[in-house]
């Protein structure tokens, strides 16, 4: 895979999600495609497939466009000539990453777990609180609505029916996240960014509270 093919990749996801306020704007895509870049600096892995991979990883997105096997992601393989056997490594990867409740699966290769962990990360720190709210607000869900409990451990089916708040989604699955990282060095990313999500909820609730 050369250059071209990666700035094709771009432009392609950049037109699917074109019209997305749902956090899957291509400016997320993008993210995940730098930090995996980053983690496997350190980590390893093929460079080509964890691009690939990360950079396609939100076209076929089970919220989005139901479940449609990978069809996004191999049109756009099969029109670069990228090999089958690549393409059914990089397919993998995309159906492996996803966070699914207590039904996420830990990937099978050294690249689906970078590009995991880069997926996760970010849903952490600054933009992961910004996006959270995004989210939130593309849903027209509330933000915080005080008394209504978050529910813990839930399923993949659960979790994609739940219509929680977005200080619920804290608890539900961002504060999670650190602990799920796969890689020594996103846990190591995950901690600074976890932290901060950490006080920004302490700050919230004080403000909410009118205690500062
Ligand atoms: P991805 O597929 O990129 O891992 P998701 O599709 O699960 O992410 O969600 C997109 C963004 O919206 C993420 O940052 C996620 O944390 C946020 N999000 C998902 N569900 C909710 C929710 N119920 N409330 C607030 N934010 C949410
Ligand atoms: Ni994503």
């Amino acid at each position: 895979m050369d250059e071209n093919t990666f700035a094709r990749a771009k432009e392609y996801v950049a037109n699917i999600f074109k019209d997305d306020s749902s956090g899957h704007d291509i400016y997320h895509t993008l993210r995940v495609h730098d930090l995996a870049v980053t983690i496997s600096e350190i980590e390893g892995g093929d460079r080509d497939i964890i691009r690939m991979a990360a950079l396609l990883h939100d076209v076929d997105d089970r919220k989005l466009f139901g479940e449609n096997g990978f069809l996004n992601a191999r049109i756009f393989m099969d029109s670069e000539g990228i090999c089958v056997e690549d393409q059914l490594y990089i397919c993998d990867i995309i159906d492996q990453i996803s966070f699914k409740g207590k039904d996420s699966v830990v990937p099978s290769t050294l690249e689906g777990k970078i590009v995991q962990d880069a997926d996760r990360m970010d849903a952490i720190g600054a933009v992961g609180i910004a996006r959270a709210f995004a989210y939130g607000g593309s849903k027209g869900r509330a933000m915080h609505i005080p008394g209504d409990a978050h529910k813990d451990n839930m399923g993949a089916d659960e979790y994609f029916r739940n219509e929680g708040t977005s200080v619920n989604h804290f608890y539900e699955k961002l504060l999670l996240l650190k602990d799920m990282m796969n890689t020594p060095t996103a846990k190591r990313m995950a901690e600074v960014r976890h932290e901060y999500m950490v006080g920004f909820l302490d700050e919230f609730m004080s403000e909410w509270d009118g205690r500062r």
